[in-house]
């Protein structure tokens, strides 16, 4: 069996007594089958029995352990410690996954989050038979159609690391957001309209999450939100519930440069996003751009050599048209 002496630099918090956080310094021997949630348990079970932070299955189900690890959001339960060694050495730091959220120590005071899953209405809403005469069984290609979606086990790695929540306080989030694709995705869901207004609004829903995929990056189930978050792009213009806005026209702007040249015309894309106005505010970033070599003049604008090709695809699976147009 492997093992490394760690440094632990570990947060410690008590909201009712503490005016500010400090970090405690802890030497550790760690082998390579541990996972930082035996840390954890360490820390409380041989060092300080009154150091605080959630779990409860082990098994990576019930979300209730995540932390994080040198700044990466991290299931604690399903983190191996030395695949962090081989990323940040030997010295980690452990925070909350909040740290402006600290009630003690790892525990966090998690009800943004949760105002924001309910927000979406995170449960199937359809009329029911109260005494069927047999199951309602969903086929298996329509269960295919919620995807890893209905795997979240809401563990909030992915909405306390999305940058777009931590600028604004209204955005919904990427899991309520995987949860408002669930539901809708549901064929036995009748509030896929209700859902989307909600999620439709600008300042609040899937408009404006900026496309970093951190999400995707921390999310211990796979799930992948960004992917679930451009699905329901897709629903609001299947729905023709897309206003016109700058989120909007950036969405069907990216799709007209694609149709026009077979390859992305970012020039032209600020210009239908923003308008002629917007688009010299961006002026400096474009020559710079120009300079770089990343943008080209109008005419000089090359055309890729499938685009026929490329003009079917669009044809065939387009959605983004504006509401009323
Ligand atoms: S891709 Fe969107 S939802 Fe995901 S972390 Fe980035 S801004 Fe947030
Ligand atoms: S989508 Fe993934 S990271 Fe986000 S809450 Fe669900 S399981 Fe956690
Ligand atoms: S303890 Fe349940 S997911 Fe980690």
């Amino acid at each position: 069996m492997e093992t490394k002496k760690l440094t632990l630099k570990v947060f410690r918090f008590n909201s009712d007594t503490d005016y500010l956080p400090r970090y405690m310094t802890y030497e550790m021997e760690v082998s390579n089958g541990e996972v930082v949630l035996d840390i954890l348990n360490r820390i409380k079970w041989e060092i300080d029995g009154s150091f605080s932070y959630r779990r409860s299955c082990r098994h990576g189900i019930c979300g209730s352990c995540s932390i994080k690890v040198n700044g990466k959001a991290v299931l604690s339960c399903k983190e191996n410690v030395f695949d962090l060694v081989k990323i940040f050495g030997e010295e980690l730091i452990l925070e909350p996954q909040d740290k402006s959220r600290a009630i003690k120590d790892m525990v966090i005071d998690k009800s943004n989050f949760w105002t924001k899953y309910d927000a979406i209405k995170p449960y199937l809403i359809a009329k029911i038979d109260e005494n069927p005469k047999s199951e309602n069984i969903v086929s298996k290609e329509d269960a295919e159609k919620l995807e890893e979606a209905d795997y979240c086990i809401e563990c909030g790695n992915c909405f306390y690391a999305c940058p777009a929540v931590g600028v604004n306080e209204d955005y919904l989030g990427p899991a309520s957001l995987v949860k408002a694709y669930r539901f809708n995705a549901d064929v036995r869901d009748e509030a896929k309209i209700e859902r989307l207004e909600i999620t439709n609004k600008l300042g609040f829903g899937i408009w404006d999450c900026v496309k970093c995929y951190e999400c995707a990056e921390v999310c211990p189930k796979e799930i992948n939100p960004i992917d679930k978050i451009t699905k329901l792009h897709n629903q609001t213009f299947e729905e023709e519930m897309a206003e016109d806005n700058v989120a909007t026209r950036h969405a069907v702007g990216f799709k007209n440069s694609i149709k026009k040249h077979g390859i992305l015309d970012e020039g032209e894309l600020v210009k239908y996003s923003e308008g002629l106005f917007g688009t010299l505010k961006h002026m400096p970033e474009a020559i710079a751009m120009f300079r770089k070599g990343k943008i080209v003049l109008p005419w000089n604008m090359p055309k890729s050599k499938n685009l026929d090709e490329i003009q079917k695809l669009i044809k065939s699976s387009s959605t983004s048209e504006f509401k009323g147009k």
